[in-house]
């Protein structure tokens, strides 16, 4: 029996990645987001990489039935779940004294509650095959930069989530890894503020700093199925991480300046 694999934000960056991951050796796969068409494209290419079975479910995170209408797919069509990775989000950006509270509900709705709905609603399917949970964080999640505040609040908090689902489903059989990348390419840099596509956008990220996003993928993958605890990834993140938990203040000095530096560049562009 093949393995079976659901994957919440499949139609896209890292989900997506996963998804080819786990099709190339021969995996059965439920890929789940919100874009119809997209999600489409990414189970095609999933077939003809070897996938054994592909189904795509469209929906939002925010909305638990959507989420646990993915899960009856798993039980329906696959018979059952073996990885579940919580996947989905999308990152708020602005400075919190501005920050809308419909713009910080809808960053926790999403990036939060939505893997409150992937986690209790795969929970009893990882349970009987004593499967493997995966919530990808960030390691924002360690740490924040300015006018990411909510991007990290909600970062830090499925980290706590993934700390206490350790506890509580490891003598269950199930294990769970907690995943911090750090910046690789995707999509999710190439949208607005509040997380829409602005197709305009350029990617601000310098490519030499960008994590190959199929290899981030590989070794998700692989610590998944090792069942670590965390993995942050790639190198630059390890640094970065290593750095705010045993520097804190330089770390934040580093940061202050890195920003500082930043708004000064945004006031040149923008004339000011
Ligand atoms: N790229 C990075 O540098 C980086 C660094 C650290 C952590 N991460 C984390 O990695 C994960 C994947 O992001 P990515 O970088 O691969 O970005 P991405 O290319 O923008 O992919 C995000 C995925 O999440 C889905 N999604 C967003 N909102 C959703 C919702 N309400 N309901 C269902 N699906 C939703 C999107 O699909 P639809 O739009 O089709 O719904 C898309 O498939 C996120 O949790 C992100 O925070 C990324």
């Amino acid at each position: 029996m093949p393995s079976c694999i659901l994957i919440t934000g499949a139609s896209s960056g890292l989900g997506e990645a996963l998804a080819k991951e786990h099709a190339s050796v021969g995996h059965a796969l439920v890929l789940f987001a919100r874009r119809a068409e997209r999600l489409r494209e990414v189970a095609a290419a999933c077939r003809s990489l070897g996938a054994a079975k592909v189904c795509t479910c469209v929906g939002d995170v925010r909305r638990r039935q959507d989420v646990a209408r993915a899960a009856k797919a798993a039980e329906r069509d696959l018979g059952g779940l073996d990885v579940v990775y919580a996947n989905a989000g999308y990152s708020q950006s602005g400075r919190l004294e501005s920050l809308s509270l419909a713009q910080w509900r809808r960053q926790m709705e999403v990036n939060v509650e939505g893997v409150l709905h992937t986690v209790q609603t795969c929970v009893p399917l990882l349970k009987a095959s004593r499967g493997r949970l995966a919530i990808i964080g960030s390691v924002a999640g360690f740490g924040a930069v300015a006018e990411t505040g909510a991007y990290a609040a909600s970062k830090a908090a499925v980290r706590a989530f993934a700390q206490v689902l350790d506890l509580e489903l490891k003598p269950e059989g199930v294990s769970v890894t907690y995943v911090a990348p750090g910046f690789f390419a995707s999509e999710i840099r190439l949208k607005d503020a509040d997380g829409r596509p602005a197709p305009d956008k350029p990617e601000y990220i310098p490519s030499f700093i960008l994590g190959d996003t199929a290899k981030v993928a590989r070794q998700v993958r692989k610590a998944v199925n090792r069942r670590r605890r965390e993995l942050v990834l790639p190198l630059h993140a390890k640094y970065a991480v290593f750095l705010m938990r045993h520097f804190p203040g330089l770390t934040q000095a580093l940061t202050r300046r890195v920003g500082a530096a930043r708004m000064r560049r945004r006031r040149i562009m923008q004339g000011a």
